[in-house]
């Protein structure tokens, strides 16, 4: 039965085979990398996002790329050790409650997995391996305490209302594509 955060971080290791423990590993590696192999990491990234037919397409759809690429390197650069420039501009709000309106479910973890894991690779030596080793264990754990916070908020709803938007206002597309189906 999902419960409190003690549950989720056990759902993460489990889902994810990566120890919270493990997760901290990334807090040096700003410096290691530095900031434009993390910019040029979440521009790769996001070319992959924007033009993903399997999975984000329609999520994305009329989204800033610019903006998203933005968000996405200025969180991993402060999460890993640089400076606070995310939180700065946005505030402190946790990823989860950041990913609230956000179809987030084992599917959709492991398709941003597969596009993370992939984006690593493409960048090729402007990141040196252990560091990418390190990234991958702190995306793969985040991104399943992603998924079972999501399963404990639908926990605690209704059965009529479990399914989350694809896109803020987009009441017609809702859930437009499950891969598990
Ligand atoms: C598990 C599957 C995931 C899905 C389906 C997902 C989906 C999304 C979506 C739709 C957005 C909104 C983009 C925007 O408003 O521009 C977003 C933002 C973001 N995501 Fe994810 N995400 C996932 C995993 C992750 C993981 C694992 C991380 C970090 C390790 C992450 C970090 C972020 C950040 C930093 C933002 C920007 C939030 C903001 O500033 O508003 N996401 N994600």
């Amino acid at each position: 039965m999902p419960g409190g955060l003690q549950w989720m971080k056990e759902q993460a290791e489990l889902n994810s085979g990566v120890k919270q423990e493990e997760t901290t590993q990334v807090g040096d590696l700003y410096n290691r990398i530095g900031e434009p192999a993390f910019r040029k990491l979440s521009v790769i990234f996001y070319d992959k996002v924007y033009s993903d037919e399997e999975w984000f397409k329609d999520i994305f759809k009329g989204k800033d790329k610019e903006s998203a690429i933005q968000n996405q390197c200025e969180f991993f650069m402060q999460r890993m050790g640089g400076p606070s420039l995310y939180s700065d501009r946005k505030g402190n709000q946790t990823l989860i409650s950041r990913h609230k309106g956000w179809r987030v479910d084992k599917p959709a973890a492991e398709r941003w997995l597969s596009l993370m894991t992939q984006s690593l690779e493409d960048i090729g030596d402007d990141i040196d391996p252990e560091s990418k080793e390190v990234m991958l264990k702190f995306f793969k754990h985040t991104a399943y305490l992603l998924v079972a916070a999501k399963e404990v908020m639908h926990s605690n709803k209704p059965e009529a209302e479990k399914t989350d938007v694809v896109k803020p206002g987009g009441k017609d597309i809702i859930l437009a594509k499950d891969p598990s189906a």
